[in-house]
Formats: structure tokens, C-alpha cells, sequence
């Protein structure tokens, strides 16, 4: 008699009844074969795994009725189903609704081409491993835990998407926020603690003079109510007797990365450009920075991030590919290119070059005046990780600018109120206390 075949899609991050019911019930129809999702479909549709592919391999192996695991490279199971044709699909009912069910109707459109067909057992509910993790693991983190996230993510995904921060609310809006975009989940990947922003929410021009003390007191605010990475903008790091010691502080609170811009002398904001006086530091010394600061750090995790400012001072593309060069060298575990031109071109012509490097490491972009860009167009750039580096400050200001405004203007609240704030019901549920 012929054996029927029975595939089944499982990314088994978190192993629960649920599954086994679903794998007993599969059992019962022939041989059951795991299309288990690698580590980079998961990422690109929901989060980190918990455990890696072959971790969670190890454990399905491990389930009486299984023979057979194979990899699934992404959501869509029309590869997998082509390639084994099988007389069944299992999966719970309750991906007829919701973000799965376009995934369903393509499954079952497939499997026609062979007559196969699908068989949903009721769903069990409560055991969804997507909300037993976040409850068992999402309501924290630890320091070692959180700094590793960033390094995973970015040979996980196809680009890190980081958004500002400056406080624990914007935290909380970086950790929070997310959309369902057909199947997957898009949400920022981490968080970027700009010495712009952190400047300008405390009323100081960014120059350095909020202190890397004070700094620290902003990314600890944030740290303490947040589980996702951070990339700590650290200007151009001070001198290397005192950058070791910043990199130590970051590296022990969980920050993931830092990033390091090679300028000298009164720190100036990058955007600025050639209106003010800036000076770039020479390839030696800066370089000697970062060797340095990948001494100091204890864990294999951390890293650090050269900011090339060559484009910002006009100093062209070769000076910026050669930085780059000399940079890697030294010990850079990413190169970020700045701009502040209202087009990507120079951002994608050093792109393109530098595709052609021997050594590389994963390239950072801040596409604040050319925002225009897409992530797709930067993936295809071959772009690692963009830091959406201010939005969050300059859309709240304008607000609260207004509010003010109205306030004065009709000598009471009641206008602003209505306009343009949330209600106050609003804000007291906004952080659940007690
Ligand atoms: C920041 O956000 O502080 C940055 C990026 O360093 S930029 O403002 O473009 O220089
Ligand atoms: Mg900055």
C-alpha cells in the first residue's frame, strides 16, 4: 500500500500541545514531513527565534510520528509543497482568519495541482507560541541577552530597521509599535540613542555638551523599559584613553553597538555639512580609535561602527572607500555612510564601490534628507541597517509647539485639548500600572 505523504509547517520556537495534537493528527494520515522554518523566514515575518534552526530541529526530531524535517525558507509554502507534492497539508483552522489567510488560499491552490488536500484540526485555543513567548519571555531582558539581538538581526534579516529614540516613552513607541503587513509583522528592530535628539529634548544644542554622564542617564531610561537593541551614537567617541571606558559602559549595560564618527575638534552636527567649520580626523588616528575601543570590549558581541563623514565635508568617494578600507582594518564590525544631500545618488555610487571590497562588514545608512529612499531600494544597495535617526522628536515638537500656541492664544486649554491632544483617559492607560 502506498504510504501518503503529510506535510506540515512548524517554526516550533516554543514547543507546546498545541503542536502535538496537530503532529498526532497528522500521524494518522501518513508520513508526516516538518517543514520547519529557518531562522531567517521567522525573523522576516514575526521576530528572533528563541532557539535556532537547529536547536529547534533537534527538539522536533525528537516528537513520536515525525520522519522527516526539511527546511522552509520562507512563509510561502509553494516551494516545499511542489517539491514533495504531498497527499496532505495540516495546519489549526485558525489561520482562516487573519494575517495567515492569504498563506492558506495559496496552499490550497497548490496543493489542486496534484489533487492534495487540506486538513485543519480545531485549533487549540489559548496556545499560541507567539503570545505564550512574549508572556514567558518578552516581559524582560538581560544585558547579555539584548546586546547579542543586534549581530543576530543583521544576518537575519535583510535590513535592520532602527528608529530614535531620546526617553523611555520613545522607547516604549520603538517597542511597541507594529503593523500587519499581509503575513508578516513589521516592527523596528531596535533602537537609535542620537546625540541629536538627546540634545535637543533636553534644550542643548548638539555639540557634546550633554556629557556622555548625561547620556548614559538617557540610554539607562531607556534600557529599563525596553527589550529590544540599541545603537548608542557616541559622536567621535572623545579620545581613546576615554573611549575604551565608554565602550566598557555600554557594553555592560546591553547596548549593542556603538557608532563612532571620524571628525575632530568642536563636535558639530553632521547636517550642517560645509556651512560650519568641521575637520575630519586623519585614517591613523581614527583608526588607532578603534582598535583601541575592539580591545576593550570583553564580549565577542559589541560592535563597534566607523562613521565615515567624507561625503558630509565633500571629500569625495575615494577618500570615503579608502576610510572604509582602513577602517575595516582596524577592527570596524560596520561602516556607517553619512549624507545630508536631498538625493541617495552619492549614497548608492559608494555602495556600488564598495561592493567590489574585498573585506567587508555590514554598512549603516541615515537617510534623514534623502528620505525618499525605500528599504527595498536600500537592500538592493546592499545596505545592513538604516537608523531612522530623528522622526520621532521632530514630529512631536511641532505639536506640542501648536498646543502651546492655542493655549495662549484663547486663554484657555479647551481648543488644544480638543485638537491636539489625547485625551486624558488616554494618557493614564497609556502605561499600565497597577
Ligand atoms: C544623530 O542622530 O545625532 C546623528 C545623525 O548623529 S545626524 O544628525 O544626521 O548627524
Ligand atoms: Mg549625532
Amino acid at each position: 500500500m502506498k504510504i501518503l505523504k503529510v506535510y506540515v509547517a512548524l517554526s516550533a520556537d516554543f514547543i507546546h500541545p498545541g503542536h502535538l495534537k496537530i503532529i498526532k493528527e497528522a500521524r494518522k494520515l501518513g508520513e508526516v514531513i516538518i517543514g520547519l522554518l529557518t531562522d531567517e523566514a521567522i525573523a522576516t515575518y514575526k521576530r528572533l527565534p528563541v532557539l535556532n534552526y537547529q536547536q529547534r530541529k533537534e527538539v522536533i526530531g525528537n516528537i513520536q510520528g515525525v520522519s522527516q524535517i526539511i527546511p522552509q525558507k520562507s512563509l510561502d509554502y509553494t516551494e516545499n509543497l511542489r517539491k514533495i507534492k504531498p497527499d496532505f497539508v495540516v495546519h489549526g483552522d485558525d489561520w482562516k482568519e487573519g494575517p495567515l489567510k492569504k498563506t492558506r488560499l495559496r496552499v490550497i491552490e497548490v496543493l489542486k495541482e496534484w489533487g492534495g488536500k487540506l486538513v485543519e484540526p480545531e485549533f487549540t485555543e489559548g496556545l499560541n507560541s507567539g503570545q505564550l513567548i512574549k508572556d514567558k519571555f518578552g516581559v524582560g531582558t538581560t544585558p547579555e541577552k539584548r546586546l547579542k539581538k543586534l549581530r543576530n538581526l543583521i544576518q537575519m534579516k535583510p535590513i535592520v530597521r532602527i528608529l530614535e529614540t531620546h526617553n523611555g516613552l520613545t522607547g516604549r513607541i520603538v517597542e511597541l509599535t507594529g503593523i500587519y503587513e499581509g503575513e508578516s509583522f513589521r516592527e523596528f528592530d531596535g533602537m537609535w540613542e542620537s546625540s541629536l535628539t538627546d540634545s535637543t529634548s533636553k534644550g542643548k544644542p548638539d555639540i557634546g555638551c550633554v556629557d556622555i554622564t548625561a547620556r548614559i542617564r538617557t540610554i539607562n531610561e531607556i534600557l529599563d523599559v525596553t527589550t529590544k537593541p540599541m545603537i548608542v551614537d557616541a559622536d567621535n567617541g572623545g579620545i581613546t584613553e576615554h573611549f575604551v571606558y565608554t565602550v566598557k559602559t555600554l557594553e555592560r549595560l546591553g547596548v549593542s553597538a556603538v557608532i563612532i564618527e571620524d571628525k575632530i575638534g568642536l563636535k558639530r552636527n553632521s547636517l550642517f555639512g560645509t556651512d560650519v567649520v568641521q575637520r575630519q580626523d586623519t585614517i591613523e588616528n581614527f583608526s588607532q580609535k578603534i582598535l583601541g575601543g575592539k580591545k576593550a570590549q570583553i564580549t565577542k558581541d559589541f560592535m563597534i561602527i566607523a562613521r565615515i563623514e567624507s561625503l558630509i565635508l565633500k571629500q569625495g568617494q575615494e577618500d570615503a572607500l579608502k576610510r572604509a578600507k582602513a577602517y575595516i582594518k582596524a577592527g570596524a564590525d560596520g561602516i556607517m555612510i553619512h549624507s545630508k544631500e536631498k538625493d541617495p545618488s552619492e549614497i548608492l555610487e559608494f555602495c556600488e564601490n564598495y561592493k567590489k571590497l574585498e573585506d567587508k562588514v555590514p554598512i549603516v545608512v541615515v537617510p534623514s534628507t534623502y528620505s525618499q529612499i525605500t528599504e527595498e531600494e536600500l537592500i538592493k544597495a546592499g545596505i545592513s541597517v538604516v537608523i531612522y535617526a530623528n522622526q520621532l522628536l521632530r514630529s512631536a515638537y511641532p505639536n506640542m509647539l501648536k498646543t502651546a500656541n492655542s493655549i495662549l492664544k484663547n486663554h484657555r486649554a479647551k481648543e488644544a485639548s480638543e485638537k491636539y491632544c489625547m485625551s486624558i483617559k488616554e494618557i493614564l492607560d497609556l502605561i499600565p500600572g497597577v
